[in-house]
């Protein structure tokens, strides 16, 4: 039995987050390294837009090409990696017919296919009592127009955080997901920014407001924590209300 004080610690754990460059991402590797654990950081980026305040290592790294080779570098020095957090995301609306299907392809292959990929590999050095999270949407839950992409994507990690729940689970490896709602960041920049967006988004909310990156932070301290330990397969909403709102 975990003391109920020591339940959301994460002293000792290696932690991999994907996206870690901005937004999300380095939110949450910030807070996991905060938390107590060694955090390895993930994303296209030279570097992350603003230092992190914790315990991250920041790796330049684009998952979409060879994230096994990332993986096992990290895994080789560490040993073993505990918490995988799968938060590098793409949202690319457009409008151009021409453009679907390339804009399609890229989504699921950054949003779906390259989370099981580093999913897969991770997996592969996890001990027990790990934890995988990824990032799914209320995109994954509701239909949002002009982006079917995205919405496809975010459904799929959706499932896929299910299935992975199903193959890993006798290996004791849980795997969730965190279901934002709508979170300032550079993703959601021109809606934050455009008074009548911010304001009909907050509105769609029980809350009436935007969400920061820190509301996620005890969501996925929660999942990555033994605070969760007989949790898995599950997609926690955090979206202040949005999909709980009927009229
Ligand atoms: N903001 C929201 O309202 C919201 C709501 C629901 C879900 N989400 C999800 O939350 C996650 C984070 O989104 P965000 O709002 O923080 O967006 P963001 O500020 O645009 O950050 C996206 C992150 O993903 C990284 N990334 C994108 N493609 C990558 C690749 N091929 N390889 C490695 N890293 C890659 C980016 O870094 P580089 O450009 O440096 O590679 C960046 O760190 C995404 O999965 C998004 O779909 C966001």
């Amino acid at each position: 039995m975990v003391a109920v004080e020591q339940m959301f610690r994460l002293d000792g754990k290696i932690a991999v987050i994907t996206g870690a460059s901005r937004g999300i991402g380095h939110a949450l590797a910030d807070a996991l390294g905060r938390a107590g654990a060694a955090c390895v950081g993930l994303a296209r980026s030279a570097g992350p837009v603003t230092p992190f305040t914790s315990s991250v290592t920041y790796i330049p790294a684009d998952i979409t090409v060879d994230p096994v080779t990332v993986i096992d570098a990290v895994a080789r020095q560490h040993s073993r990696i505990d918490i995988l957090i799968n938060a590098a995301g793409i949202s690319l609306a457009t409008t151009a017919p021409e453009m679907a299907m390339q804009v399609f392809d890229q989504t699921l292959q950054t949003n779906l296919r390259a989370a099981f990929a580093v999913s897969t590999a991770a997996a592969r050095h996890m001990p027990p009592g790990s934890s995988i999270i990824n990032v799914t949407s209320i995109g994954g839950h509701q239909g949002f127009p002009g982006n079917p992409a995205y919405v496809a994507s975010k459904g799929g990690l959706r499932m896929l955080t299910q299935a992975m729940a199903v193959d890993l689970g006798l290996r004791g490896i849980r795997v969730n997901a965190i279901a934002p709602g709508y979170i300032h960041t550079d993703m959601t920049a021109i809606s934050h920014a455009d008074p009548v967006l911010h304001a009909q988004r907050a509105g769609r909310t029980c809350l009436g407001r935007w969400g920061e990156v820190d509301d996620l932070v005890g969501p996925a301290l929660f999942l990555a924590s033994s605070a969760s330990s007989y949790m898995t397969g599950q997609d926690l909403v955090i979206d202040g209300g949005w999909t709980a709102r009927g009229l």
